[in-house]
């Protein structure tokens, strides 16, 4: 399986789709399988059962789905911090998609549906996160440009990895 992670904003489910499409995979979301399966948004959980609650669903829906059939998984850029997720990312290719904290940024804006924006330490989270990404990770890809580029790249960083069939 090949798996995007990154911050908010670095363009995983862009690039992942698009990526799944060029290499005749399905695609999946953590964020959009997590939304499915409860029926409710992610900003209706975190507002109805907190933060703590999102963060236990999302670490069992993405143990489930990176057990399922083989495809190209954006997990949501707060679900490493899971021990969990961490350790069933091992046997698959994790391609973290790197773009520097003001980029993500700029891209996310206001985005009403990603409710860790509210938080006033997002850059510190950020540099948290960063070498987090960095650990699990087969590949680091910049991913400042276009999605269309850093498909190419994502494609071209996979083609010269010795187990892309892993
Ligand atoms: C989160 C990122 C979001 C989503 C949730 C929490 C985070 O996913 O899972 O809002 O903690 O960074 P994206 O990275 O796809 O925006």
């Amino acid at each position: 399986m090949i798996v995007l992670v990154g911050f908010m904003g670095s363009g995983k489910s862009t690039v992942g789709r698009m990526l799944a499409a060029k290499l005749d995979l399905g695609f999946a979301d953590s964020d959009e399988v997590i939304e499915r399966d409860q029926q409710m948004t992610i900003v209706e959980m975190f507002e109805e059962y907190g933060e703590e609650f999102f963060r236990k669903v999302e670490a069992a829906t993405i143990v489930r789905l990176l057990s399922g059939p083989d495809q190209v998984l954006a997990l949501g850029g707060g679900s490493l911090g899971s021990e969990q997720v961490r350790k069933a990312l091992r046997p698959h290719h994790v391609v973290f998609l790197d773009v520097p904290f003001k980029r993500a940024k700029f891209r996310i804006r206001e985005d009403p549906a990603r409710p860790m924006l509210k938080r006033d330490d997002l850059e510190e989270l950020y540099n948290q996160r960063i070498p987090v990404y960095r650990q699990v990770a087969d590949l680091v890809v910049p991913a400042s440009g276009r999605p269309g580029g850093v498909v190419k790249n994502v494609m071209g960083a996979l083609a010269r990895h010795p187990n892309v069939t892993k």
